[in-house]
């Protein structure tokens, strides 16, 4: 391991400027534009894994973008772990607060700024190169591994569940590693074994065949804005409780040992507060800010969109509103029934002044583990080998939708050791990694590998 490490760390420089040419490639897989750049992007990985020495590589193809492939399967006996991240990124608008472009990775005061830096390409890029100072240091790996690489993680990963069913054979593993979440807080590394789940929906109203003066006509027709308003409003209560008729049936009520675990954590309100600049915090009466994120279902708009919204004003009744919705769900929620019982929800509070039109976009089911069991327990140990601290055990209030599929379709324990922070600025504009959290995160995942081999769990 001596020599692995040390690769490493004389590599450390290198590692920044090779990523900073994955980061340049504007892989965002939500815009038809930058459909080129994506596919761009899973050929540029595909090329990184064969030249670093893994097997098998390959594109394969899904009616959207590509799943990237490849393999070391050269340690019979040993474990094989299933690593799985995404190439894809988040668009990057608003475009002029970015303090550096987004696809030129800038370094500045320890950070490494760019799109995807942190989710995911960073994270995945660091399992790279652990695998490659393993191969290049010992011509093997402790353990086999299975790479594949998603292309369509932030637009729901949509087709990822049929490509999972479909390949079940090739994919058989014994654990699964992902790097795509974050530490609990700077110098604090964690073991996620909770994301929540998440229903996508939008409501597009209609008032009238189009725009009217709203001199002429105001008064006398419902104008979708205030519809949409009013219906909005009815969605959630004062203490911020969600109104839908059964919505909360399934939500698995925390355990008091993980609400008296959670309350031990190092979490400032204050600071928290102040890091966003958020005038005073809001969430579900009875419930911690943790818990309010990590174990507790919502209900947010994401979007709304309705008449004039540009420079001066305008007199205009507009004939649409639309809002983007999505709820985060917990264990054991549905996102099925839940996007039911949204339908019916919205469908009876829509006054008939007003068309409806309610599409369901993405969702995915939440995910929660017991953190009892040995690759979890192994993984803690080489964080610890690479930050010199133990890891925490965190839930998140984020959605990778494909953990639970592991866990259904081909029965994988996932270990979720992630390396962003919460202040990444991830979906946002100025997105960063902080480099010293990417290269420990290159030494945890050499350990990693290592550790996963002699686990002592059966293989
Ligand atoms: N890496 C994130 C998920 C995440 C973020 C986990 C923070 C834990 C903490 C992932 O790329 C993501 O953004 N997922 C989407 C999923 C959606 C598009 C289905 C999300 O959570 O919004
Ligand atoms: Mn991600
Ligand atoms: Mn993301």
């Amino acid at each position: 391991m001596d020599k692995v490490i040390d690769f490493i760390n004389v590599n450390r420089e290198k590692y920044l400027d090779e990523l900073k040419a994955l980061l340049a490639i504007p892989s965002i897989s939500a815009l038809p534009d930058h459909s080129d750049d994506v596919k761009r992007c899973a050929a540029w990985c595909a090329d990184e894994m064969r030249r670093i020495g893994l097997e098998h590589v390959h594109l394969i193809d899904t009616p959207g973008f590509p799943v990237v492939y490849g393999d070391w399967l050269g340690a019979p006996g040993a474990p094989t772990i299933l690593f799985y991240g995404h190439y894809d990124v988040q668009p990057v608008d608003p475009l002029e607060l970015w303090e550096s472009p987004p696809f030129e990775a800038t370094i500045r005061d320890g950070e490494i700024y760019a799109r995807g830096s942190a989710d995911d390409k960073g994270q995945v890029f660091m399992h790279l190169k652990a695998v490659e100072a393993h191969l290049t240091q010992n011509g093997r790996l402790p353990v086999n591994m299975k790479l594949i690489l998603e292309g369509e993680e932030e637009v729901g990963s949509v087709n990822l569940d049929d490509f999972i069913r479909a390949h079940k054979s090739e994919l058989a593993a014994d654990l699964v590693v992902i790097s795509d979440t974050s530490m609990f807080d700077r110098g604090v590394p964690s073991i996620c074994y909770g994301l929540r789940g998440l229903v996508y929906c939008q409501i597009d109203l209609r008032g009238s065949k189009g725009d009217l003066h709203s001199g002429v006509f105001g008064g006398a027709v419902a104008n979708p804005s205030f519809v949409l308003a009013q219906m909005i409003a009815q969605m959630k209560d004062r203490s911020g409780r969600i109104k839908i008729p059964g919505f909360y049936d399934d939500v698995r009520p925390m355990e008091e040992a993980e609400r008296q675990a959670w309350a031990q954590l190092s979490f400032s309100e204050k600071k928290y507060r102040k890091d966003f600049g958020i005038p005073r915090l809001f969430g579900e009466a009875g419930y911690t800010t943790l818990e309010r994120t990590w174990a507790r279902p919502t209900l947010e708009v994401n979007g709304l969109l309705a008449g004039f919204t540009g420079e001066g004003a305008k007199t205009v009744l507009p004939a649409l509103a639309m809002a983007k919705i999505s709820m985060r769900l917990v264990p054991d929620q549905d996102p099925g029934k839940i996007a039911d019982l949204f339908e019916a929800y919205v469908r009876k509070i829509t006054p008939k002044t007003v068309d409806l039109k309610l599409t369901r976009m993405h969702g995915g089911k939440p995910w929660m583990t017991a953190f009892d069991n040995p690759f979890v327990q192994a993984a803690g140990r080489a964080i610890e080998r690479g930050f010199g601290r133990k890891p925490i055990f965190t839930r998140e209030g984020g959605s990778i939708p494909v953990v639970s599929t592991f866990q259904e379709e081909l029965g994988l324990p996932s270990v979720l050791f992630g390396v962003g922070l919460p202040d990444e600025n991830a979906h946002a504009p100025n997105e960063k990694l902080d480099v010293s959290n990417f290269h420990n995160g290159i030494i945890a995942s050499a350990y990693l590998y290592e550790e996963i081999a002699h686990s002592g769990a059966p293989a």
